[in-house]
């Protein structure tokens, strides 16, 4: 255990330990091993309780407090583990050799150079945009720097896809998708040169995904010291994945235990069962678009404030209290006005996230040493106590991954906007191997709605219409 950041490991395997003593009562569950399609379910407006295929990639229990990447624990790969280790395995179902592992590392550096898109990125305002937005931006750019995709020769070939449509029509018909609805794509078809085959297979395989993983950090980085008026930093040759991330951000070699609490933090948000973005980047992957406008999507979907835009809202809101003994006034108010509180709450976890148990005493310690956000983190302390008692504990809502990922941000100085964005560096690690996954039997997603309104309306002319 490296002497400087002993801590670290120290307040996981505590959070380990608190984890497993508030949750053993919980049943276990079962292994799943034959799925027999179709299968019957439950749904709820919003896709709730819908499954949409099988995994190996990741697991979430939420009465348990359990998030498992392909079996092992996330407290585990907290204590021992790192991003570049974490992603290996996501992405390739197995925890890398150390030859694995360095191959991996190399191939990641090498990608953090994207000279030509953050040249074609600096072209555009960027200073001026929303940062989720000049991140998806900038994904979009790095597929022109690998893909042929925007060529007449790189575009997919159709020839063996077969497709038919439903519409959206009253429920009163069973849902047909096993028969109807079937896109396919076989491989190996259309016209192109072997050279473009070959970087197309690239652009939708593992190749991309690493550059995604790495160029995604890179990017973000850049728009974060564009914003600021700086010119984007190189990736430092002998730093980590998280440690170049906070260097090429900026511009300082971080501590041993900056580096540390980042790829913790890393770890942390790389996947997450069928969240939003995760979902969003598989629908644009089944049309069989590719790889890099997925990542787009899930960007796209992680901005919004109910998902990876928390962390910012939370830091705003904790800013807004502005003192702990304003606390219980402002819970009391929030409660009357029926708001959610920004960092609470979650779909799954009905016990405490067992991401914020780890990045709430990491908060913790950061703020020992920084004495402008140590108040901050005194009202978010404050504020978790007083959600608990007056509802919390009752309504089994408990501070979420975004509670105190701000607090830690901050101490890293990273700026409020970048703060989503981070969770993008991350969570494009889950986004691509769960779009790998999913494209090895792929189908098309087409769910309905149920139509509600009417029929057999009699069209008149706009000078007969009357408001
Ligand atoms: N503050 C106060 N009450 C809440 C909150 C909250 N943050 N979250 C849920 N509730 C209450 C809600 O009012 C409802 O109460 P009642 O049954 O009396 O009407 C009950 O809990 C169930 O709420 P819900 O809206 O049905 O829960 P959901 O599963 O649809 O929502 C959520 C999940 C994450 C969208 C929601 O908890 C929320 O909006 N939280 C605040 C935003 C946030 O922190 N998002 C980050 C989520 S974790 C990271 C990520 O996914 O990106």
């Amino acid at each position: 255990m490296h002497e400087e950041t002993k801590d670290i490991t120290e307040i996981i395997l505590k959070a380990t330990a608190l984890a497993r003593e508030e949750t053993n009562a919980e049943p276990e569950p079962e292994i799943t091993k034959d799925v027999k399609w179709p299968i019957e379910c439950t749904l709820g407006p919003g896709l709730e309780g819908a499954i949409v295929g099988e995994t190996n990639v990741g697991y979430v229990n939420g009465s348990k407090g359990w998030l498992v990447y392909r079996g092992y624990d996330i407290f585990d790969l907290c204590a021992y583990s790192t991003f570049e280790e974490v992603s290996y395995l996501l992405l390739h179902g197995r925890m890398p050799t150390s030859q694995q592992l360095q191959v991996f590392k190399s191939k990641l550096h090498h990608y953090q150079h994207l000279n030509k898109t953050l040249r074609l990125l600096m072209g555009f305002q960027v200073e001026d945009m929303n940062a989720m937005a000049a991140l998806r931006m900038g994904t979009n750019l790095m597929r022109q720097e690998f893909t042929y995709h925007d060529t007449e020769a790189g575009r997919p070939c159709t020839d063996d896809a077969i497709s038919s449509d439903e519409d959206s029509i009253a429920m009163e018909t069973k849902p047909t998708g096993e028969e109807h609805a079937v896109y396919e794509m076989k491989p190996q078809c259309g016209s192109t040169s072997s050279v473009i085959k070959h970087d197309l297979q690239d652009a939708s395989g593992l190749e991309a995904c690493y550059h995604l993983i790495a160029g995604v950090s890179t990017i973000t980085a850049a728009i974060s010291r564009i914003r600021s008026k700086r010119m984007p930093k190189e990736p430092h040759p002998d730093l980590s994945f998280a440690g170049n991330f906070l260097y090429m951000l900026t511009g300082n070699v971080p501590t041993p235990v900056e580096e540390r609490v980042m790829d913790v933090a890393l770890i942390l948000h790389a996947d997450h069962g069928m969240n939003a973005s995760t979902f969003a980047a598989m629908v644009v992957a089944s049309t069989l678009s590719d790889i890099y406008f997925s990542v787009g999507s899930g960007i796209a979907a992680l901005n919004g404030p109910l998902h990876g835009g928390a962390n910012e809202q939370v830091v705003r809101t904790l800013y807004d209290i502005g003192n702990e003994k304003k606390v219980k006034k402002w819970v009391k108010k929030a409660v009357s006005e029926k708001k959610k509180i920004s960092g609470f709450g979650h779909r799954v976890y009905k016990a405490y996230d067992p991401r914020a148990r780890i990045l709430g005493p990491l908060a913790e310690l950061l703020v020992r040493d920084n004495k402008d956000i140590e108040p901050v983190y005194r009202v978010a302390a404050a504020l978790e106590k007083e959600v608990l008692a007056s509802f919390g504990k009752e309504k089994k809502i408990f501070p979420n991954v975004d509670f105190y990922s701000g607090i830690v941000y901050s101490c890293l100085n990273v700026p409020p906007e970048i703060f989503t964005p981070i969770f993008a560096v991350s969570r494009v690690a889950g986004w691509t191997s769960r779009v790998l996954e999913y494209l090895q039997n792929n189908r098309i997603f087409r769910p309905r709605a149920i139509y509600t309104g009417e029929f057999n309306k009699k069209y008149s002319p706009i000078d007969e219409r009357v408001d």
